[in-house]
C-alpha cells in the first residue's frame, strides 16, 4: 500500500524594532490566543549578543511580565556561544537538549533562540530533536540571519569536519525580524549578510538587485533604513522560494538559494572558519558567476556589475589564489553528497536568471579561480597542490579575517 502524507505548516515571518518592548504586541501575537495557557518559552540567546546588549535578559523578564496571560518564561534564559563555534562544539548543542530538559517543555513550548545564524541553526537543531521537535521562535540579530539563516528551515551543526553534517528540516513557528538589534554589530558582521541578498537577487530579482547597487553605499554608512529594507525584500524572496517554490525541504536537486555555496562551504571549512559564512559566500557567488562568463551563459558586463557591487559593499578581495585547487574542487562532490543525487549546481544566464547544470567543468573553474586572483592582483593557484601549496595557504583578506576594532557602539 503506497500513502500520501500532507502535513501543513504556516511560517509567521513578522519585521519590526524594539522586540522586547512592553507595548510592542508582534511577539505576543504570533503566540496561541488568551484561550490557551500561557506559552512556555526558554530563550537561548548568542552571548556575543548578550554582551552588546546587556539589558537583554532583564528586558525579556519584563516583556513576559507585561504579557503574562500569554507567555511565561520557563527556567533561567540560556547564553551559549555566539559564532560558528556554537556549531563546531557538540557541548552547546547539549546544553540546550539539557535545558529543555530541565525546564520541562514539552511539544507545544517554545524556544525562543536570539541570535545569529549560528546559534539558530544549533538551538533549532536542539529543538527539533528534543521530544522529536518542540516549537521554535527565530529573533535574528545579525544581517545575514534576519535576510536569509533565521528565515529557512534548516537547522544544523558542523561534525566530521563538514558543514552542516547534522541536522534536521523544521518549520520555524515564527521569525522576526527586529532591524535594531543590527545596531550593534561590527562592520565586519553589518556587511557580511549582505552576500546572501545579493544571492538570492541575482538567483531572482533583477529589481532587487539594482536596489542592493543604488543602496551600496548608504549600506556601507550603515543606513538603518536602507538595511531594514534589503533585509526585509531578502527574507521575503528567501521564504516566498521556500513557500511557493515546491520544495521545502530540498527534496529534488535544484537548490538556486545554494548559488555560490558549493565552493563557499569548502572555503569556510579550508580558513578554519576565519571566513564568515556571508563572506564566503561573497567569494563563491564571485567564483560561478565568472564560471558562467567563461561558459558564454553570462554576458561580461553582467558579470562585471555584479562583482562591483560586491566590491562596493566591502567584500575585497573576491579571492581564492593560493589555495590548493583539489581540495576546493572536492567542495563539488561533497555539495552533490550532501544534496543527495547527481550534481546540480545553480549558474546564471543573467541577472535574476538561473538555471541548472550538472556537471562543472574543473579546468574552467580553475580558470576562473585564476581570473579573480588576477583581478584581485593576487597570484594564480596552484593546480593540484604543489609542495607549498596547502589549505592552509588559501589566502583570505587581512581585513576579513580580523575583527573590527570599530563600531564601539553601546547599547543601553
Ligand atoms: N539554516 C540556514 O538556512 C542557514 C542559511 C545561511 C547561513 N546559515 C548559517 O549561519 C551561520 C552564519 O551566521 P551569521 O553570519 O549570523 O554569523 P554568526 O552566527 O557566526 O554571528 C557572528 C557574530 O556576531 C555576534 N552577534 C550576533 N548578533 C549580534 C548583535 N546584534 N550585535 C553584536 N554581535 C552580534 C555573534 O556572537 C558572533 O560572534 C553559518 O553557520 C551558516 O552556515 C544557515
Ligand atoms: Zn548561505
Amino acid at each position: 500500500m503506497d500513502a500520501q502524507l500532507g502535513v501543513h505548516w504556516t511560517h509567521r515571518l513578522r519585521f519590526t524594532t524594539r522586540v522586547f518592548d512592553p507595548g510592542n504586541v508582534t511577539l505576543r501575537d504570533v503566540l496561541p490566543d488568551a484561550a490557551e495557557d500561557p506559552a512556555r518559552v526558554l530563550a537561548v540567546i548568542d552571548s556575543g549578543l548578550a554582551q552588546r546588549w546587556p539589558k537583554l535578559e532583564e528586558q525579556i523578564r519584563r516583556y513576559a511580565d507585561a504579557h503574562r496571560s500569554r507567555l511565561s518564561l520557563a527556567g533561567q534564559p540560556l547564553i551559549v556561544p555566539g559564532g560558528e563555534d556554537a556549531k563546531n562544539d557538540r557541548s552547546v548543542f547539549d546544553s540546550i537538549i539539557a535545558a529543555i530538559d530541565g525546564a520541562g517543555l514539552c511539544r507545544r513550548s517554545y524556544v525562543l533562540a536570539i541570535g545569529g545564524g549560528a546559534v539558530l541553526d544549533v538551538a533549532g537543531f536542539a529543538a527539533a530533536s528534543a521530544h522529536r521537535g518542540v516549537r521554535i521562535i527565530r529573533l535574528p540579530t545579525t544581517t545575514l540571519a534576519q535576510d536569509d539563516a533565521g528565515v529557512g528551515v534548516k537547522n544544523g551543526i558542523n561534525a566530521l569536519g563538514k558543514k552542516n553534517f547534522l541536522g534536521a528540516f523544521a518549520v520555524p513557528w515564527a521569525v522576526i525580524n527586529d532591524v535594531e538589534f543590527l545596531t550593534t554589530l561590527t562592520d565586519r558582521d553589518w556587511r557580511s549578510g549582505l552576500s546572501e541578498a545579493v544571492k538570492v537577487a541575482v538567483v531572482k530579482d533583477r529589481k532587487f538587485f539594482d536596489a542592493i547597487a543604488r543602496a551600496a553605499p548608504r549600506l556601507i554608512a550603515r543606513d538603518l533604513p536602507t538595511m531594514g529594507e534589503i533585509v526585509h525584500r531578502s527574507a521575503e524572496l528567501h521564504l516566498q522560494h521556500i513557500a511557493l517554490g515546491g520544495d521545502p525541504f530540498e527534496l529534488r536537486e535544484a537548490r538556486p538559494l545554494d548559488f555560490g555555496h558549493w565552493s563557499a562551504h569548502k572555503l569556510e571549512q579550508m580558513t578554519g572558519f576565519r571566513l564568515r559564512h556571508g563572506e564566503a559566500v561573497a567569494i563563491g557567488i564571485a567564483l560561478d558567476v565568472t564560471y558562467s562568463a567563461l561558459q558564454g551563459w553570462l554576458s561580461e558586463p553582467e558579470r562585471d556589475q555584479i562583482l562591483a557591487v560586491l566590491r562596493g559593499l566591502g567584500f575585497e578581495p573576491l579571492d581564492v589564489s593560493l589555495c590548493k585547487a583539489d581540495d576546493l574542487l572536492a567542495g563539488l562532490e561533497e555539495f552533490r553528497e550532501h544534496l543527495g543525487g547527481r550534481l546540480t549546481i545553480t549558474m546564471l544566464r543573467g541577472i535574476g536568471q538561473a538555471f541548472e547544470v550538472y556537471s562543472v567543468d574543473h579546468a574552467i573553474v580553475i580558470e576562473a579561480v585564476s581570473r579573480l586572483a588576477g583581478e584581485a592582483g593576487q597570484n594564480a593557484p596552484t593546480v593540484n597542490g604543489s609542495a607549498a601549496v596547502t589549505p592552509t595557504h588559501i589566502r583570505v583578506s587581512s581585513r576579513l579575517s580580523e575583527r573590527d576594532p570599530d563600531n564601539q557602539l553601546q547599547q543601553g
